[in-house]
């Protein structure tokens, strides 16, 4: 293969798409970005239109092509993408037969409440180290089964696809030859076991889901298909295919069982590797597909948060106290303590270790001395003690305590956080050259396939490490803003009946 060879990438994520070029060194050699609308038709509904979200990946992609090199030195394309949103689709057609259910979508929250009070937790925790959870997909769709008119008849008939994102984007890349999805958005479904790796008959009878609507599943890095001609230029290989918090945690290199990455998109997700073995957690984190290459499955814990950089769009289009997301910085780092202030960004419910689809965002400690810049620095604050919460977790969990978490995602640019952070966890917060590790990861999957990199330690040695943050807080200070963050917590969440 020629050295001048390039991956493009393409991440889907929950409010914007970007597709990235890629050097051998990956090195990002050219961006391309589009933010989309979202869609809130109900209390807690969130939706996204699959039409839109596949022109932004087409002209994203072109562009991107075309500022990085050109459409012939692309040697193959990675896909990474929000995780458990679904799209159902009409085979013959293409065409969604409605707009796409987001992970953060609250719709299914009463199916899940009762599943869960006829007992049927347990079996979905065994087999798909998931809980019942509004926020996984197979109660998204069986809504749509449910609720659109002539679904279930034309899925029983064998005429509608279902798909995570990923799924839905490799139909259209390959002009509708290839339907087919991978272990880490499998295994975000509600669908898979993730032991034995394969669609679960029990699970689906559980869910009313016909079999026929699934795609096949693969691994992470291998050519699921060719790019029709008439889309980018030419035949290209997609080669690379992860949930966006798995490739994250390719693209942070974290291959060592104990090594952990947290990312700071939309939400937050905290991944560790666990090594090849799946350990079940006894504090409500869950189980997941870290990555397979190679036949060879390497399982993670992982810790979700929903609401992280959402909570600083709040702030912006919401609140209208900022203009950009960097200005939180300026103005965390202007007051010197928080004065009491405390934000609990339950905007959809509060995921790990709560799971309280229920609760909503809470700001509480407010005097009329508070700013604009407390509630600011209470939103950083705020998603620091929950990625505590969550290290906590799987530290009690038996994941050891991780004295060093490498941090990416558009909140890792942000200095007053990313110290903040390190002196609420007491470790050491690394962050790599480049943040964009989600596309690196799905570059890294796809480079793998196709010879540009020859194995993980090979993948490993471009991973390249910016700045690192010691925890340098006292020990009585940290104790107290814990002890405010645990004190607003309980206010928020709903009380068990
Ligand atoms: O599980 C949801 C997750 O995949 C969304 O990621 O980066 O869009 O916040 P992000």
């Amino acid at each position: 293969m020629s050295s001048t060879k390039t991956i493009l990438a393409i991440d889907q994520g929950t409010t914007s798409t970007r597709s990235i070029v890629f050097d051998r060194d990956a090195r990002p050699l050219a961006t391309a970005r589009a933010e989309f609308a979202q869609h809130y038709p109900g209390q807690g509904w969130v939706e996204h239109d699959a039409e839109e979200i596949w022109r932004d990946v087409l002209s994203t992609a072109r562009d991107a092509l075309e500022q990085g090199g050109g459409v012939e030195s692309v040697a193959a394309i990675g896909i990474t993408n929000q995780r458990e949103t679904i799209v159902v689709w009409d085979r013959a057609t293409g065409t969604p037969v409605h707009r796409a259910i987001v992970w953060q979508d609250r719709r299914t929250a009463p199916l899940c409440a009762r599943m869960r009070q006829e007992g049927c937790e347990d079996l979905v925790r065994a087999r798909t180290g998931l809980l019942l959870d509004p926020y996984f997909s197979a109660s998204k769709l069986a809504w749509i089964l449910d609720n659109v008119p002539g679904a279930r008849r034309d899925a029983e008939a064998g005429r509608l696809a279902f798909g995570t994102i990923d799924s839905f984007l490799l139909w259209r890349l390959t002009g509708g030859r290839v339907h087919a999805t991978d272990v880490t958005n499998a295994s975000r479904t509600l669908l898979f076991d993730i032991h034995r790796q394969c669609w679960d008959d029990d699970l689906l009878r559980l869910f009313n889901i016909p079999a026929s609507l699934l795609p096949e599943v693969r691994g992470n890095s291998e050519i699921y298909g060719e790019t029709d001609p008439a889309l980018l230029g030419r035949a290209i290989p997609v080669a690379g295919m992860a949930g966006d918090q798995q490739a994250a945690l390719v693209g942070q290199a974290c291959f060592t069982p104990g090594m952990a990455k947290a990312t700071y998109g939309t939400g937050c997700f905290v991944l560790l590797n666990t090594g090849e073995a799946p350990v079940t957690s006894a504090n409500r984190m869950l189980t997941t597909i870290g990555y397979r290459i190679g036949g060879r499955t390497t399982y993670a814990l992982e810790g979700a948060i929903f609401v992280a950089g959402a909570a600083i769009k709040w702030l912006r289009d919401g609140l209208h106290l900022i203009t950009h997301a960097s200005q939180t910085d300026d103005m965390a780092t202007r007051i010197p303590h928080s004065h009491g202030v405390y934000m609990v960004p339950g905007f959809v419910g509060l995921g790990a270790p709560h799971w309280d689809p229920e609760a909503r965002g809470l700001i509480c400690g407010l005097t009329l001395d508070a700013t604009a810049a407390h509630i600011a620095r209470a939103a950083l604050e705020s998603v620091a003690y929950q990625t505590y919460d969550l290290m906590e977790a799987m530290a009690q969990d038996g994941g050891g305590l991780v004295t060093t978490l490498r941090v990416d995602g558009g909140m890792a640019a942000n200095d007053w956080f990313c110290q903040f952070l390190a002196d609420i966890l007491q470790a050491g917060v690394e962050r790599p050259t480049h943040l964009e590790t989600t596309a690196t990861g799905a570059a890294f999957l796809a480079g793998l396939a196709c010879g540009v990199w020859t194995d993980l330690d090979d993948v490993a040695a471009r991973w390249s490490r910016g700045r690192v943050f010691e925890a340098s807080m006292e020990e009585a200070q940290r104790r107290t803003m814990l002890e405010g963050w645990r004190q607003a917590l309980r206010r928020t969440l709903t009380p068990k009946v």
